[in-house]
């Protein structure tokens, strides 16, 4: 199935998703609006109390979101054990990507297989604790891949240092294969720092606190463009 039209540009141009987990929950129209058109990315993470330690997000969200926004990238990002458990009742709200976590899955691989043939990109996982080497076998299958910057569970934590070796390992075997996966990172990722994480080969930077919790939304995102390079 071919991807869509934003994950083909997010190969092309450095790319910024903006976590809704800073969104103001009581306005999260208003805030998505504020962004401007800087982006067309939107980061939902679902969170189950058990694989990490907070509650978000269910379905529902992500259907109104993609009849409100039929042409944004709805990217949801499943911290919820068994992934199996949660993955079908999120492809019923027709998200672009699905990412579900290596560490949350009994079977990634059919899990990634059945994620595309539903129709949505599928992304993959790690956590700051989990080598990127354990998804080789997967990568071949992947749309994307998440290098989780942060341990998950919460927004504006700072982020993890080791997270640039991964992503530079990753964007190395993605080029010495010709695989074709995205990477994102997630978590921590500011105008600060930015830079270093798009010249270590990531496609796309979550961005909660960094967004949300500023007065000008569209503006940070426009600045943390232009401090990634533009393009890749
Ligand atoms: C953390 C989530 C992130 C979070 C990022 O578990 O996966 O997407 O919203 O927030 P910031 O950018 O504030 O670290
Ligand atoms: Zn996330």
């Amino acid at each position: 199935m071919a991807r869509s039209l934003q994950l083909e540009r997010a190969a092309k141009n450095f790319t910024i998703a903006p976590s809704l987990l800073s969104a103001d929950i009581l306005n999260m129209g208003a805030h998505i609006d504020s962004l401007k058109g800087e982006t067309d990315w939107l980061h939902i993470d679902i969170m189950d109390g058990h694989f990490v330690p907070n509650l978000s997000y269910g379905p529902s969200l992500v259907s109104a979101l993609r009849k409100r926004y039929p042409e944004m990238c709805l990217d949801v990002h499943i911290m919820a054990e068994p992934e199996e458990y949660f993955v079908d009742m999120f492809l019923a709200a027709k998200p672009d990507i699905l990412t579900v976590h290596y560490e949350a899955a009994k079977h990634i691989h059919r899990l990634i297989q059945h994620i595309k043939s539903c129709g949505a990109a599928a992304g993959v996982s790690v956590n700051p604790g989990t080598s990127e080497t354990l998804l080789t076998p997967v990568l071949c299958e992947a749309d994307l891949v998440l290098v989780m910057s942060v341990n998950p569970g919460y927004g504006g934590q700072s982020f993890i240092p080791e997270s640039l070796k991964k992503i530079s390992a990753l964007s190395d075997t993605r080029k010495a294969n010709g695989y074709s996966y995205l990477i994102e990172a997630d978590g921590g990722i500011s105008p600060k720092n930015v830079a270093s994480v798009a010249s270590a080969g990531c496609n796309v930077a979550v961005a909660g606190s960094a967004v949300f919790g500023k007065p000008e939304p569209d503006k940070v995102v426009a600045e943390m463009k232009r401090l990634a390079g533009g393009k890749l």
